[in-house]
């Protein structure tokens, strides 16, 4: 089995010794690591609070991972806290996904979780339709199977503060978990606030005059792991770059290819790709004169003492590969970009030499300063980095930095435009720039999106781009069946996972398949700037593998025209497709473009179905369980 990266893993087995302490498990559901630290959190403040309770914190990938029996292991649990995100379409994290289809599929006696009390907190963004969807579900589920719930389920907001939201629920849960885990010869503990100690690593500098004899930890090709996921991605080279938008348009998106021939990464068409880029250079410098230190800094980072004893208190995350220089450190591991948050801000406080700025940034994070920082910090965009540069007296370890105040940089998330049909040692992207002013008037760059369009490829020079890279399954597939017809609607970089779709239909044909009709709804701006894949697109079409190719220019007329609107001009073809049993996809922006379609493929069912609008809610439900209508959003 692959090496997990989670030192907490010794957490994790079952045989702990009956010492008459209650067991509390705290699971978390994490994609980007905000659940699993809230667990941590949260179980290091009940152990100071809870002398006579011991907490397990669960990654619930490797909950019953060895033998998949979680009735058995879940059976034994008689108190369990739960962090669950969602994300997408209302879907688990990837390392929740294994035990959200056994709770939500399973069919035991209806109160076998009877001796079980729970709490749930959910991490999720308000934008989204599905808002904290997860932790709903298993919140419901819990209840229905006859376990006791402590405290209603916390439902964090990670387009507002999702911290104030956190500590909201715990003020919620101390009085439960006061009364359930108390002891009569406790200390009151409990009415006094525990703050927890700022999370720090273990940094051990290296001497330059013996910095040759400590060869920086790189990325080879093969990870030495037998699988490819988040922990252990693999090495891929950058093959092909090139700019999609004319000279004439004033953004940029970039097609990329990863070649992934001998690095072990396999895909099929529809799933994402996960790339861990990095900070550019004028960023990493930044960072590190702020934090006082030379780029070519060597260290290593521990998240141990030195005779592999855990870090006290330790609520850290498994530390990054070391030894390397700050510069790598800074660019590969470090997210300097986001704003700081309130735990961010209390540690800088800790290290500033300026009363004045300790002062600020304490009361920044109190709560008190609740709508300050809503509207200094989260509002305005301000980055860490502008943080930092504000309060110019904080200089802080680099323990404390990459422990408590440069959240680890998390990979992004791409719908891979390719089908390995026709690219299989390839991996293409299709990117949009991110690139613009913020509130403060800082031009914000991002940070994937950005290295993307300074990569080197390997059709350039030998010496090109990598990133380590990994494949995220989705189950936004083709009908197994290629006569079955599909409509498929992505504007903008929502076309991406439909080339893969149609390089896949061609393939199918070519190889002799009898395909069904198909319909692509395209957006762009104007032909003349934005139009991306155009020559493909029209060879799909005329090489059969697209029946029809609809485009809606939402900058060319007088008016906005978007694909929505093409939709409507289609509502018969479209009705007559999806009640001949075709299937209907989306991709692209959630927020506006998704929320439009859904409304008009309503509208489209209830008018061409001439069904009254609850017939019409569960016609489009019954779709969406049937998988037949399928969005890949975000
Ligand atoms: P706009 O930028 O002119 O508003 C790809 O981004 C295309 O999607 C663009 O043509 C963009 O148009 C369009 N778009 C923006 N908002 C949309 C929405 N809510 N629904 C559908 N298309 C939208």
């Amino acid at each position: 089995p692959p090496l997990k990266l989670d030192l907490n893993l010794k957490d994790h087995d079952d045989d702990q010794p009956d010492d008459g302490k209650k067991r509390v498990t705290v699971f978390f559901g994490t994609q980007t690591g905000t659940a699993e630290g809230f667990a941590k959190s949260l179980a290091e403040e009940a152990k100071a609070r809870y002398d006579k309770a011991t907490f397990k914190v669960v990654d619930l990938d490797d909950y019953a991972a060895d033998d998949q029996d979680y009735q058995a292991k879940f059976k034994k649990e008689t108190l369990s806290l739960f962090f669950l995100a969602t994300y997408g379409d209302g879907e688990p994290t990837d390392n929740a996904a294994r035990f959200y289809k056994w709770f939500t599929e399973e069919k035991e006696s209806n109160d076998w979780l009877k001796d079980l009390k729970f709490a749930v907190f959910g991490l999720g963004n308000k934008q989204y339709e599905h808002f904290n969807e997860v932790a709903k579900v298993v919140d419901r589920i819990l209840a229905e199977r006859g376990a006791k719930r402590l405290v209603p389920v916390g439902l964090g907001d990670d387009d507002q503060c999702i911290e104030d939201d956190f500590t909201a629920w715990k003020e919620l849960l101390w009085p439960e978990l006061d009364q359930l885990l108390h002891d009569e010869d406790d200390a009151p503990s409990a009415s006094t606030p525990y703050t927890a100690a700022i999370p720090e690593y273990r940094v051990v500098f290296i001497d330059p005059s013996e910095a040759s004899s400590h060869q920086e930890k790189s990325w080879s090709l093969a990870n030495g792991h037998s699988t490819i996921d988040l922990q252990h991605p693999a090495r891929a080279n950058v093959a092909v770059r090139k700019e999609l938008h004319t000279p004439a348009s004033d953004r940029s998106c970039i097609h990329l290819e990863f070649d992934i021939s001998g690095t072990g990464v396999s895909y099929e068409t529809g799933d994402h790709v996960g790339v861990y880029s990095e900070n550019s250079l004028e960023t990493v410098e930044e960072a590190a004169r702020l934090l006082g230190l030379s780029l070519d800094t060597l260290f290593s980072i521990h998240s141990d003492n030195e005779d592999g004893t855990p870090l006290k208190g330790s609520s850290l995350a498994p530390p990054f590969p070391s030894p390397c220089t700050l510069k790598t450190a800074l660019a590969r591991y470090a997210d300097l970009l986001s704003s700081p948050k309130k735990a961010a801000l209390l540690a800088l406080a800790a290290y500033a030499s300026e009363p004045n700025e300790a002062e600020r940034l304490t009361y920044l994070a109190s709560p008190a300063g609740k709508d300050e920082y809503s509207q200094w910090v989260v509002a305005s965009q301000r980055s860490l980095l502008e943080v930092m540069s504000e309060f110019p007296s904080t200089k802080p370890p680099l323990g404390v930095f990459f422990g408590a105040i440069a959240p680890r940089l998390q990979p992004r998330y791409y719908s891979i435009s390719s089908s390995p049909r026709m690219a299989p040692t390839r991996i293409h992207v299709t990117c949009a720039l991110v690139y613009g002013p913020t509130p403060t008037g800082r031009i914000h760059k991002g940070v994937c999106s950005t290295w993307m369009k300074n990569t080197l490829p390997l059709e350039y020079s030998e010496e090109c781009s990598w990133a380590p890279i990994y494949v995220r399954q989705s189950n936004f597939k083709l009908p197994s069946d290629p006569s079955i017809p599909i409509i498929m609607i992505g504007p903008g970089t929502g076309l991406a996972p439909f080339r893969g779709f149609l390089q896949e239909r061609l393939a199918l044909k070519q190889s002799g398949a009898e395909l069904g009709p198909s319909i692509l709804f395209f957006g762009c701006r104007n032909r003349k700037m934005d139009f991306i894949y155009e020559e493909e697109l029209n060879n799909f079409v005329n090489d059969g593998a697209l029946s029809e190719l609809i485009i809606a220019f939402s900058r060319e007329g007088p008016a906005k025209e978007y694909v929505q609107h093409k939709m409507a001009d289609k509502a018969s073809d479209i009705w007559s497709i999806i009640s001949k049993g075709g299937y209907i996809y989306v991709c692209g922006d959630a927020k506006g473009m998704a929320r439009d379609v859904h409304r008009e493929l309503h509208k489209i069912v209830q008018e061409q179905g001439s069904l009254d609008s609850s017939k019409t809610e569960s016609y489009v439900k019954s779709l969406q369980m049937e998988g037949r209508y399928l969005r890949d959003v975000w």
